[in-house]
């Protein structure tokens, strides 16, 4: 498998597993096969409601003795509404006791955008975001890097930030993070942050590698282009005698990114890992480039408010 290293020489694996929209009562088998598949990188977060799914998972594979909780690199996110410093300990420690860790691998700041302490669900009306005035980025991950000082995690970074939001820390004087997540496939290569990100020595993580098909049609446009049944990645599919899913992923390894495709399917759990094995030539590189159209799955409208607290938040 291939690795990347951390500032402090750790790793993590090229692949992880992603469970967003893993429904609750599946996602335990997943993650359980995926370790025994091979998978040593499994990607959480609190607000994909299914931690305790994951800690029960967990706890039995580690129980069993053939996998040690040291062997597997865990990832969560903090939600945007403990952006307030003296909310941030509180919720990783509540993401701990869900996945029945002492500590984390990592732990993300999921979006630059902050809502009211604790607010449950999604923000209704301005009221329910606090402004960068009042809860700022920066304050949020100094916060982080506490909780990184007492050991509770291992490394921290962020997600979905902009060159310019990774600017703004940069600015604060504060270290930088070690990771930065963010949408990336062929029809959103991001060149420009991936660049900036080689340049100060953080890691990328593609997410929703594969379109993210399985989202709710609420976050979804009615013309959004399906990745997986795109005609070139078909033919090169056909090239290497792989799946399109396969190929997808085999061009974020190719990129130098980590990648977290998402399954509850042990056959695409192990057809998913197995992409690590398929190398794509400098021909098949260079096709792929062209069908990049600047187009986010992901768009980040639900944090768009009505006084425009947060502009554009994946320029500004
Ligand atoms: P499933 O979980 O039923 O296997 P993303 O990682 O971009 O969020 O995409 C996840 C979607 O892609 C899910 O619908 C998932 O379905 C599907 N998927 C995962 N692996 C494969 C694969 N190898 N081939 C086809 N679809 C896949």
């Amino acid at each position: 498998m291939n690795k990347h290293d951390y500032r402090d020489g750790d790793s993590i694996d090229g692949i992880g597993l992603g469970t967003w929209k893993s429904d609750p009562g599946e996602v335990e088998r997943a993650v359980e096969v995926a370790l025994e598949a091979g998978y040593r990188h499994i990607d959480c977060a609190a607000i994909y409601r299914n931690e305790a799914e994951i800690g029960h998972a967990l706890a039995r594979v580690f129980a069993g003795g053939s996998i040690r909780r040291e062997d597997v690199h865990i990832t969560s996110k903090l939600w945007n509404n403990a952006h307030l410093p003296a909310d941030v300990e509180p919720a990783l420690k509540r993401t701990l006791a869900d996945l029945r860790l002492d500590y984390l691998d990592l732990y993300l700041m999921h979006w630059p955008v902050a809502f009211r302490s604790g607010l449950e669900g999604f923000p209704q009306q301005e009221s329910d975001f606090l402004s960068p005035e009042q809860a700022p980025i920066s304050a949020t991950w100094e916060a982080m890097l506490a909780a990184r000082d007492q050991g509770l995690v291992r490394h921290v970074g962020v997600s979905n930030f902009s060159i310019h939001k990774l600017q703004q820390l940069a600015a604060s004087g504060a270290e930088l993070p070690e990771m930065n997540q963010v949408e990336l496939h062929p029809y959103l290569q991001q060149d420009a942050l991936l660049q900036w990100c080689r340049e100060h020595d953080i890691l990328v993580t593609a997410y929703s590698p594969l379109g993210s098909s399985d989202r709710p049609d609420t976050m979804k446009a009615d013309d959004e282009p399906a990745l997986l049944d795109n005609a070139l990645i078909a033919e090169i599919a056909e090239k290497h005698a792989a799946t399109p899913a396969q190929i997808l992923i085999a061009w974020a390894l190719a990129r130098d990114t980590i990648v977290i495709p998402k399954s509850t399917h042990a056959g695409r759990l192990r057809q998913n890992l197995a992409s690590a094995d398929i190398v794509l030539d400098d021909a098949d590189m260079q096709r792929i480039a062209t069908l990049d159209q600047h187009y986010r799955y992901i768009g980040g409208n639900v944090f768009r408010t009505p006084g425009g607290m947060y502009g554009n938040i994946f320029e500004d």
